[in-house]
């Protein structure tokens, strides 16, 4: 269990809520380029999907500095 000094435990589910939200919507995005015909709409489907991948760096900018134990596990791991 991650305790956080100075930061309600609700503001980490916000972001780890949000997190599998954008990275949802990164296989959705993802499944309608590969099923789209219109080469104009792939490429718009395209961009709005790179733009998901950017808000969930955002978000795990955010996690690595608020979850030292999540941060670490980027450094090292099994
Ligand atoms: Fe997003």
């Amino acid at each position: 269990m991650v305790y956080v000094k100075d930061l309600e435990d609700s503001d980490l589910r916000k972001v780890r809520m949000s997190l599998r939200e954008e990275l949802e919507a990164i296989d959705n995005y993802e499944k309608r380029i590969e099923t789209a015909k219109d080469a104009e709409l792939k490429k718009i489907l395209a961009h709005n999907m790179d733009e998901e991948k950017e808000h969930t760096a955002m978000l795990m900018e955010w996690l690595r500095k608020t979850d030292s134990t999540q941060d670490k596990m980027f450094e090292s791991h099994d």
